[in-house]
């Protein structure tokens, strides 16, 4: 089964995560609950009941008892006891820069070779635990608040960047309650939860040196449930908050990818898995938005990108 690998990756992820946990635990102990002061500006996590990233993940577990938390989450917490200091973390790239490319559905053809980028997610930044994300305003009207929280220049690309993301979650959007700008992995699981129950599978793109390169397209398998399902988007922020919303009128598949790569030994070549979601019900749509125009066809017709491996397609679970 195509997504094997997405759960043994998980599973081991969590295996790591569950060690290092008891051994910051001896840690502490032995420590005897020292704790360290840190600078006023980092958020300080030692010894904090606040923060503990296995409570993150046991929220995840009673809330989506079936699912395994996919390891693009598992990564987004941070270590037990470590301090957070989000600059220098902030992936400053604007988004229109790592856009995705266009395809009709009739390309994902067995076989044919594309080209395709995977923009590789860079200066990652982490989840902070629910109370502490929520005690920190989360609007554009805050910005001075929101930079003397985490030390960031108001006048650095990194402060540019995060006004964006404020802006881009308080635009009005046509049915509102069907997005929300998640601060905290809770949240996300709450929105979740919200939308479309708590029996889901989470499918993610998984491309290894994510840099443009050509591919050569694996039998696609299109997922069951595809047509209502949730997005959630990375955004680039001093911490991990994440677009998230609900889609309809779309089908996803399951694209295996065998990168075409030449070394010093001639032709390389390893697997790699992308998530393709195709908007089929178009025809009301504007007629100038990018992907009519990079395909040049009319709105009606079905549109197809893959997801960044940033993202995350949560689907009714096929049960
Ligand atoms: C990553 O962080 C470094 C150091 O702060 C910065 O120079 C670089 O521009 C950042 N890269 C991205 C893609 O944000
Ligand atoms: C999880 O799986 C168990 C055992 O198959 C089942 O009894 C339970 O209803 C499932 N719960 C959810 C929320 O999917």
């Amino acid at each position: 089964m195509a997504r094997r690998p997405t759960i043994f990756m998980s599973c081991v992820a969590f295996i790591l995560l569950l060690i290092a946990e008891i051994q910051a635990l001896n840690a502490e102990t032995s420590a005897g609950q020292q704790n360290v002061q840190a600078d006023h500006q980092m958020i300080e996590m030692v010894g904090s009941n606040a923060y503990n990233p296995p409570s993150q993940l046991l929220y995840w577990q009673s809330a989506l008892p079936n699912t395994t938390m996919p390891k693009l989450l598992m990564d987004l917490l941070l270590p037990p006891g470590s301090a957070y200091d989000p600059r220098g973390n902030i992936d400053v790239r604007p988004h229109s820069s790592v856009d995705a490319t266009y395809f009709l559905v009739s390309d994902i053809q067995q076989e044919r070779t594309v080209k395709m980028l995977f923009p590789k997610a860079m200066n990652i930044t982490k989840f902070l635990p629910r109370q502490v994300a929520e005690s920190i305003p989360f609007s554009s009207t805050k910005l001075p608040e929101i930079f003397a929280h985490f030390a960031i220049d108001p006048k650095s690309l990194e402060a540019k960047t995060m006004e964006i993301v404020l802006k881009d979650c308080e635009q009005p959007f046509p049915e509102e309650e069907e997005r929300r700008c998640v601060t905290s992995l809770e949240s996300l699981v709450d929105f979740v939860v919200s939308k479309i129950g708590n029996k889901v599978d989470v499918y993610v793109t998984e491309v290894e040196n994510e840099e443009a390169q050509e591919f050569i397209i694996g039998k696609k398998t299109e997922l069951k449930n595809g047509d209502v399902s949730v997005i959630c988007h990375k955004e680039n922020f001093a911490y991990a908050v994440f677009y998230c919303h609900k889609i309809y009128g779309t089908k996803a598949y399951w694209v295996p990818l065998k990168k075409v790569g030449v070394d010093d030994y001639g032709a390389k070549i390893s697997k790699n898995f992308a998530v393709a979601i195709c908007h089929t019900e178009t025809s009301s749509w504007d007629p100038n938005i990018v992907p009519f125009q990079q395909l040049k066809v009319k709105p009606g017709t079905a549109f197809c990108h893959f997801i960044r491996s940033d993202t995350l397609l949560v689907t009714v679970a096929n049960k």
